[in-house]
């Protein structure tokens, strides 16, 4: 597989980096291009969500007959519970917009048969054509869905175990301290089938992984890098995110 060159832009601010993503997803929903979305939560998400939201509440943008396929779940995290990503994306997203319950799918991380589950998963999302486009957040330690460092390029989705780093980052939502310590994930490989891949970058926290996975080596150290060996790859950061970059890189900026 050969390597490709991310179309990277750089925006001032993390408010106008989510409102780039926004447009992106908002025109590719809106001219059909985008039929099947694959969906990320996270903290970096949230300010994407609200513009789509308000994009649909003004009747700019329709979800009818779109399906999405979210990235990953908890393992063992009932969907009610509001640290769950079901329920962070009903708060978000799904409860707010004319996106069809049914055509709303997340791993089940309550199933039985977790192995089972995956695989439904993936025949899931084949059945539906393929995610025409994945919207991707990412770790500081460099993950994409729950592909923790050492995850290999090949992956598709399974349980695998939350690294310590990840537990800590998203520790704020279970107030309890019971931070799950496995997730139903999509994998690397399941990624980079996505015809299309947005991913969107903020603050300062994410910009050695951005680094890593731009100028860094292709390797499952940093599994974002997986991300050039697909063609077709947006990554809009902000500066903040930006700031490690010093590659040949650094100056494809786009101000906006
Ligand atoms: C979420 C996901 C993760 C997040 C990443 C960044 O579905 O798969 O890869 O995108 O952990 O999270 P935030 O945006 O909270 O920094």
């Amino acid at each position: 597989m050969s390597e490709h060159r991310p179309q990277l832009e750089i925006t001032r601010d993390a408010a106008t980096a989510a409102a780039r993503a926004a447009e992106i997803v908002a025109s590719r929903v809106a001219s059909g291009a985008a039929k099947v979305l694959g969906l990320a939560t996270g903290g970096t998400m949230v300010p994407v969500y609200a513009h789509l939201v308000a994009a649909v509440q003004a009747r700019k943008l329709s979800f009818h007959g779109v399906t999405g396929f979210n990235l990953d779940e908890y393992v063992g995290v009932a969907p009610h519970l509001p640290a769950s990503f079901h329920a962070y994306m009903r708060q978000h997203l799904f409860a707010l917009t004319d996106f069809a319950p049914d055509h709303a799918h997340i791993p089940d991380g309550l199933a039985p048969d977790l192995a089972a589950e995956a695989s439904r998963y993936e025949m899931a999302i084949a059945q539906a054509g393929g995610i025409d486009l994945q919207l991707l957040g990412i770790g500081s330690n460099g993950h994409i869905g729950f592909n923790e460092p050492g995850s290999d390029f090949a992956s598709r989705t399974r349980v695998v175990e939350l690294s310590e780093a990840t537990r800590r980052a998203n520790a704020v939502a279970f107030p309890d301290g019971a931070v799950p310590e496995q997730a139903l994930t999509m994998g690397v490989g399941t990624i980079l089938q996505a015809r299309d891949i947005l991913l969107l970058a903020t603050g300062v926290e994410k910009a050695g992984a951005i680094a890593a996975a731009i100028e860094g080596p292709l390797s499952t150290d940093c599994p974002a890098s997986a991300l050039r060996l697909h063609q077709r790859v947006r990554i809009i950061c902000d500066e903040a995110a930006a700031s490690e970059l010093d590659g040949p890189t650094a100056d494809i900026r786009r101000r906006a």
